[in-house]
């Protein structure tokens, strides 16, 4: 991201004078205070919105002069999660994973070897015909990962994936994605949990009021000099 502004319609400004570059393979917490511009960095970075200013660049592609059409192409770069999951509740884990495939008109042998794999990756080869009803939080989020990872992304997005979870769900989902980032995926996760941020001593991209205040290697979740 250059230099990148996002004012919404009603005059309020997100976020202002943006830089920042993630490599191929990186592990990245964003954090700041609730309505610092976490999700509107997220909503850039997979081009729900276009910035105000500036320039957005994901995996190689100019998202400012990208064209609509264009969109699809680059989602199938990118995954991502949510705090609430979002899966489709009538349908099983394996479905809800096969489906993301399957909208994009992948061949059915390919589906069919896809989906387990991904559901051993998570750890949910045994819920693989649970509905999300059947199925405990840190589940369905694991549910939301793999179905994240369907087209073998560059980087995952996670939007407050924990947020949901309780203390020791929300650690194995961390360990998913550090396994996940192991692999070679760039993860990027916004998050308010401290404690995670603080054990795990990664790169800290620091939002306050639409202000990149802070980028730091191996960091805290709050400043420490
Ligand atoms: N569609 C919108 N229209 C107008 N203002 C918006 C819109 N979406 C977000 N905002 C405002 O932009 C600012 C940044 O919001 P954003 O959702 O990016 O914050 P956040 O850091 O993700 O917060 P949280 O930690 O609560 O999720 C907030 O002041 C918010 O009210
Ligand atoms: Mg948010």
């Amino acid at each position: 991201m250059v230099d990148v502004g996002m004012t919404y319609p009603n005059g309020k400004v997100a976020l202002a004078d943006v830089n920042v570059e993630i490599p191929n393979g990186d592990f990245v917490f964003l954090v700041g205070p609730s309505g610092a511009g976490k999700s509107t960095f997220i909503r850039l970075l997979i081009r729900e919105q276009v910035p105000t200013t500036g320039s957005v660049r994901v995996a190689g592609r100019d998202l400012v002069r990208m064209r609509r059409r264009q969109v699809p192409a680059l989602r199938r770069r990118i995954g991502i999660v949510f705090q609430d999951f979002r899966l489709l509740p009538s349908k099983t884990v394996a479905e809800n994973v096969a489906f993301a495939l399957d909208v994009t008109g992948a061949p059915r042998s390919h589906i069919r070897q896809r989906v387990p794999q991904l559901l051993s990756l998570v750890g949910l080869q045994d819920h693989a015909h649970h509905l999300p009803t059947q199925l405990s939080g840190g589940e369905q989020q694991r549910t939301a990962i793999a179905r994240a990872l369907v087209h073998a992304p560059t980087i995952l997005i996670a939007d407050e994936p924990t947020g949901n979870l309780d203390p020791v769900t929300s650690w194995e989902i961390i360990q998913l994605l550090i396994q996940i980032n192991e692999l070679g995926t760039t993860v990027l996760m916004a998050t308010h949990n401290q404690e995670i941020v603080n054990a795990m001593r990664r790169r800290v991209l620091a939002l306050e009021g639409g202000h990149l205040v802070r980028d730091e290697a191996a960091a805290a979740y709050e400043r420490e000099y």
